[in-house]
């Protein structure tokens, strides 16, 4: 999808949307029409009502300058937030794609927020990622999608907040189109030539750290975990340096398990297919260094990404074995299940070792018991530092990736202590598990500001428990890239 800014809402267009108010009788910002337009309008306001999410369509016969209007509902002015206008603007583009249009335009009302930067991001983003479909396996590919017009008034600021904003969505976009490739289709090897890819498009450094590199250097976990399957894990780091030479980085660290089978802890059969989305965070790090570099935002971002496949077989790592992890912590593996936090803490202390950072945050579906605790629509943060907690808030009170902290004190840490090494890599039971899980984390480095992400519950789609949005559909969401984003412009 292309799209433009234009001034007039008095151009030619396949179909000419505006917003509605609940219990108003106006489209915001719609030009003055014939007066048999205006009693059509008039009679299907009264039938809509501005109801949030309602679509009405009015056909404008002759040859008019807008061949249909469109009106869509956006609720109770009181109730409106960035992410109604994300779902209204999300349901308008997926509209035009089904009446098969090349185009269509959207008048950004000059009323209804205050910042109408800040809606016109929303409008960018919400169409844009809904009209994302994975039909990259399917002979019958979804409709071509048409572009988009927002008709709003010529400045700077907002050709600049377009251009951000579509950068974003399409960080987003390609979270998802790789954390929904199937797991033959996409191994540590492939993950590591994505970054390859957006590393050389945009100009960033990047190593891929193979065996037997990884096991000279000592990263216990990445090998231990690796070691089961014949698709060889890759450790893969992106550097975008755009910041002050002396600039200490902010270090985003993503799980790419490529496929959590549970090892030799074998899971379950029921809905194992699913596992292929446990290498979500590390995808979310892709995204989020693909917008990061195309904006070419001016500080210090590394993305490091830890990539494996689970799987059980006669090479596997076992529940009994002790490893050393990269910080030369000895665990004691008690479920080969809990895997994720043992490639998490090498690429952790990889990255306070290697480039001293500002700050480190990273994503990981890394807990069923994050999602018995809040369920599908939140992610659990876990953290070492207030500060770095509440800017990541804030940032997820824009983009509405919702977040709960979730404590974590020394008694939790003594939850993880091990009888025959220093650490164990499960908790007591299945007490907090998402917490013990988090302890493992925070054992893997020393001072440096860290927020943890579990975003086990909120990666992709998982049936009707999952809030339905247009911008979401079935599988990956790329949960994270516009949070984090947000996060880094804030800088
Ligand atoms: N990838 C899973 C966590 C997961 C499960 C995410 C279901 C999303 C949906 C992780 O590797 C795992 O298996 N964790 C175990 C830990 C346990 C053995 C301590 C879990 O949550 O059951
Ligand atoms: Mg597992
Ligand atoms: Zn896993």
């Amino acid at each position: 999808m292309k799209i433009k800014r234009d001034s007039s809402a008095k151009r030619k267009t396949e179909l000419l949307c505006g917003f509605v108010l609940e219990d108003s009788n106006k489209v915001l910002g719609l030009p003055k029409v014939d007066s048999k337009t205006t009693s059509s309008i008039n009679q299907s306001l009264k039938d809509m009502n501005g109801k949030l999410g309602k679509l009405t369509i009015i056909p404008i016969p002759g040859k008019k300058q807008a061949q249909r209007i469109l009106l869509a509902g956006l609720g109770k002015k009181e109730n409106i937030t960035n992410d109604t206008i994300r779902f209204v603007s999300g349901k308008i583009a997926q509209t035009a794609r089904e009446l098969k249009l090349k185009e269509f335009s959207i008048i950004v009302p000059p009323t209804f927020v205050n910042d109408s930067v800040s809606s016109i991001s929303q409008i960018v983003e919400g169409a844009k990622m809904s009209l994302y479909k994975f039909d990259k396996f399917k002979a019958e590919k979804v409709d071509k999608s048409p572009d988009m017009t927002i008709i709003v008034s010529k400045s700077s600021k907002i050709s600049k907040a377009i251009k951000i904003a579509e950068s974003v969505a399409d960080g987003a976009i390609f979270t998802k189109s790789i954390a929904n490739l199937p797991p033959n289709e996409c191994t540590p090897t492939t993950l590591a030539n994505f970054a390859k890819n957006i590393s050389k498009k945009n100009k960033m450094k990047c190593t891929v750290i193979s065996q037997p590199e990884l096991k000279k250097k000592g990263f216990g976990g990445i090998t231990a975990v690796g070691k089961g399957s014949k698709n060889e894990p890759k450790l893969i780091t992106m550097e975008h340096n755009n910041g002050p030479k002396n600039q200490k980085p902010i270090v985003l660290v993503g799980k790419a398990v490529t496929f959590d089978t549970g090892g030799i802890s074998l899971k379950p059969g029921q809905s194992m297919d699913e596992m292929k989305f446990d290498k979500c965070g590390g995808c979310t790090v892709l995204g989020i260094m693909k917008s990061v570099s195309e904006l070419k935002l001016p500080i210090n971002v590394v993305g490091i990404i830890p990539s494996v496949e689970n799987m059980p077989g006669g090479e596997a790592y076992r529940p009994g074995d002790i490893i050393k992890l990269y910080n030369g912590k000895t665990a004691e593996i008690l479920n080969t299940d809990a895997e994720g936090r043992l490639i998490l803490a090498d690429a952790l202390a990889y990255g306070e070792k290697q480039y001293s950072p500002k700050a480190i945050i990273d994503f990981a579906t890394l807990t069923g018991a994050c999602i018995i605790a809040l369920g599908n629509n939140v992610a659990a943060i876990v953290s070492n530092n207030e500060q770095l907690t509440e800017k990541i808030t804030t940032s997820s009170k824009t983009t509405t990736e919702e977040i709960w902290e979730l404590p974590l004190t020394q008694d939790y840490m003594d939850m993880i202590k091990s009888d025959v090494a220093d650490i164990k890599n499960i908790g007591i039971g299945r007490a907090a598990g998402t917490i013990t899980a988090a302890a493992f984390l925070k054992s893997a480095i020393k001072d440096t500001p860290w927020a943890h992400l579990d975003i086990a519950g909120v990666a992709w789609t998982q049936g009707a428990a999952t809030k339905d949005k247009p911008y979401n559909p079935k599988g990956a969401t790329g949960f994270g890239v516009r949070l984090i984003l947000d996060y880094l412009q804030k800088l």
